[in-house]
């Protein structure tokens, strides 16, 4: 088996901090993975609104500004799954996040969720 240096790392943390350092460090590694970009019709998202698709949540909180933000929610990296004309919605405890920011607008989360770029391109969002 061949170790990189992220592995290492994450053994060393889960030998020294236990269960919950090892968490984190698989959590880390979800987010990479879906780090990969997503492209979704302008169409498809709605003014005041949002969706979740592979990965990313976009948003559109005023017409024609588009935002992106990862899923992984960062109380417990839950995927958030839910976007209202209010929030971006996680299911797992209830946080919730502002549309035009990914700022927490409600806990238990104490940070916000993580952008990403939204560019649009012809009639579609990409988000990297
Ligand atoms: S994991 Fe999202 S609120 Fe706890």
């Amino acid at each position: 088996m061949t170790t990189t240096r992220r592995t290492a790392i994450c053994l060393t943390a889960a030998s020294v901090g236990g269960v919950g350092a090892l968490s984190a460090c698989a959590s880390t590694q979800d987010s990479e993975k879906k780090s990969a970009g997503a492209r979704v019709a302008t169409s498809d998202v709605p003014e005041g609104g949002g969706l979740v698709r592979d990965g990313v949540v976009v948003t559109q909180p005023r017409p024609g500004e588009f935002k992106a933000f990862d899923v992984r929610c960062p109380h417990q990296g839950c995927a958030v799954d839910q976007v209202t004309a209010e929030a971006i919605v996680c299911p797992c405890h209830g946080s919730q996040f502002a549309l035009a920011d990914g700022a927490v607008t409600q806990g238990p989360a104490t940070e916000g969720l993580t952008p990403r770029t939204a560019t649009v391109d012809g009639a579609d969002v990409v988000v990297s």
